[in-house]
């Protein structure tokens, strides 16, 4: 597994013998959770004393490994809740937050326990912070040798931990969409913060911020892509769909070009972060439905997009217009990757993407994580719809 993530990443010497001196397997459980194929949401369960060749294969395996399911706050149906990120990802993560032996670290979401134990075998002077209490007790439990110098601490990790600020570094190891203002205040002036950030639309950004001298704000791009799970009080719930009569008209972009690639989803989704969307299941990919915090939806015919009733929008906002104008905003900059964005956070708790440059902010603003309650959207109102003329 060592070998695999030093090919991927480019992973300096010292690093490498971190990897190769800390066990994965010894961090974590001996029951993990894997995704049934074909069946959606569904997961079986793997014991080390069932099946310990398939546990191996596992917890030697490049990929995140499942090792908690609760109930989704979605839609009740069982989700990852706590998991061994895949080595890869924990590796680019750490490589980018790049700290020098005896740095002060605060390592968020401690889940297994392995990346905070990677960071004390690099020579770093860790506290962890794990939510569940569970959790957080295994983890000091599983702590060895000079990992046990390792505070394990149980919390809510959006708090930070001032008790031991200042840091040198923030390494979170869950994904967020509002950056709490604690994690800014609690790093050094040039001090490095790296963590998982999405928005409902793309959950796909790595961001890498550091502290500016002044310690008010934090400033940084994102550095390629990793896949993490929420925050826990980021995760995206359930509303209920605003009634009334949904408006049709025709789409002024085909929902196939809209969605395209991984750099037009960001950048949408830097602009509407709130705005979720996917297929409708019954419908194959012919039909797209969107949802927000407030209650709006709407609903995209892929084959009749540019038909007089191709899109439905019901709610206060126009989720699709919305979609449409942050897609032709993106288009007129020439279409520009993940990594021209960036993302400048305050101590006051705001958030603000940006292109190029801090002074460049994003035509819409990242709006906070507590607003964002998607609904579902109700697709039998299509028929009561009038038709709007564009
Ligand atoms: C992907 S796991 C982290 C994996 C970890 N880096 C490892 O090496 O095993 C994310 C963890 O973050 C925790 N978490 C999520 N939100 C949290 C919060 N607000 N405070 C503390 N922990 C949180 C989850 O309970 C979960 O255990």
């Amino acid at each position: 597994m060592v070998d695999e993530v030093a090919t991927a990443t480019e992973l300096p010497g010292p690093w490498r013998s971190a990897f190769e001196d800390v066990p994965r397997g010894h961090y974590v459980p001996d029951e993990v959770f894997v995704p049934e194929p074909g069946t959606p949401r569904a997961y079986r369960t793997v014991n080390r004393s069932t099946e310990p060749g398939a546990w191996e294969a596992l917890v030697h395996s490049n990929a995140q490994v499942v090792t908690q399911l609760a109930p989704s706050p979605f839609d009740g149906g069982p989700s990852p809740s706590s998991s061994s990120s895949a080595p890869e990802a924990v590796a680019r993560m750490l490589v980018l937050l790049d700290p020098a032996p005896g740095a002060r670290v605060l390592d968020l979401g401690s889940g297994t326990g392995w990346t905070a134990a990677l960071l004390a075998r690099f020579g770093t002077v860790v506290v962890t912070m794990e939510s569940d209490p569970e959790l957080a007790a295994q983890v000091r439990a599983r702590l060895i040798g000079s990992e046990a110098t390792v505070t394990a601490l149980h919390g809510n990790a959006t708090l930070g931990y001032p008790n031991a600020a200042p840091y040198d570094a923030v390494h979170v190891g869950f994904s967020v969409r509002d950056i709490p203002g604690s994690w800014i205040a609690q790093v050094r002036p040039g001090g490095r913060l790296v963590m998982p950030f999405g928005t409902l639309f793309a959950n796909t950004g790595l961001l890498c911020l550091t502290v500016r001298e002044d310690g008010q704000a934090a400033d940084g791009r994102f550095r390629g892509g990793v896949r993490f799970m929420w925050e826990r009080g980021q995760r995206p719930h359930w509303a209920q769909a605003a009634a009334g009569e949904p408006e049709r008209m025709a789409s002024p972009v085909d929902p196939r070009t809209v969605l395209a690639t991984g750099a037009s989803r960001w950048a949408v989704g830097l602009q509407v972060p709130a705005v979720t969307w996917d297929p409708v299941p019954a419908d194959g990919d012919r039909l797209l439905r969107l949802w927000c915090t407030d209650g709006s939806w709407a609903t995209v015919t892929v084959d009749a997009w540019n038909k007089p009733d191709g899109v439905t929008q019901c709610g206060p906002r126009n989720l699709w217009d919305e979609v449409c104008a942050a897609w032709s905003w993106w288009d007129g900059q020439g279409r520009p990757g993940r990594n021209r964005f960036g993302v400048t956070a305050g101590r006051s708790g705001s958030c603000r993407a940006w292109l190029d440059s801090p002074q460049s902010p994003l035509p819409g603003a990242l709006e906070p994580a507590t607003r964002t309650r998607p609904a579902a959207p109700l697709l039998s109102d299509r028929p009561n719809s009038t038709t709007r003329q564009r």
